[in-house]
């Protein structure tokens, strides 16, 4: 992919639109926001540019569980009752956790009783599912990487 980067990217060649599709058809939208769009379970990458290096950016997509900032990590929490979920926990208090268990429909929750937790670990899998740029061409991950670095503005050195 980096490869394909240092000639694709040079080109000024990349297509701000279909960027934007790629971001929806792939799937991130789900999990980011993006210039005030998007869901929550990842975090908001608008301002991506200013943070990743290309070499990170792109790791990042292709090995989402190499690296995992705590905000976003997934517990995997066993109840006494011998129940086992996977989630990330968005909410706690001195009595109750709230777990979303599917990381694409934030309304798909448990609230779970502190005394009924045996035990809790976090997971050392992403909720970021490995192999979503598997299903895209080289013009289409270019495109979306080129997106994901455009801060939400159609201009810059990478596009027509
Ligand atoms: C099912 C939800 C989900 C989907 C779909 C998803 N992500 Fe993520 N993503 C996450 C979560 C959660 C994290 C934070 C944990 C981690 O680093 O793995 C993350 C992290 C990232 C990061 C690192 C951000 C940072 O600040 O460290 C990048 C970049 C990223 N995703 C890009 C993408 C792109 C591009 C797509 C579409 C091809 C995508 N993600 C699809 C959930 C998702």
């Amino acid at each position: 992919m980096l490869a394909s980067v240092k000639t694709g990217m040079k080109k000024n060649s990349r297509n701000f639109a279909h960027g934007k599709k790629t971001f929806a058809a792939a799937r991130c939208i789900v999990c980011h926001r993006f210039d005030g769009d998007g869901g929550a379970t990842g975090p908001d990458l608008t301002q991506a540019a200013g943070r990743f290096k290309m070499k990170d950016l792109v790791e990042s997509m292709i090995h989402p569980s190499k690296v995992v900032s705590d905000q976003y990590q997934a517990h995997v929490i066993q109840t006494v009752q011998g129940k086992v979920y996977t989630g990330r926990i968005v909410n706690e208090t001195g009595n109750e956790l709230t777990v979303v268990t599917d990381p694409e429909n934030a309304t798909k929750f448990v609230v779970l009783k502190r005394s009924d937790i045996e035990e809790m670990l976090p997971a050392n899998q992403s909720l970021m599912p490995a192999g979503l740029l598997d299903q895209l061409n080289e013009e289409e991950v270019l495109d979306l990487l080129a997106y994901t670095l455009s801060r939400g503005k159609g201009r810059g050195p990478n596009f027509k």
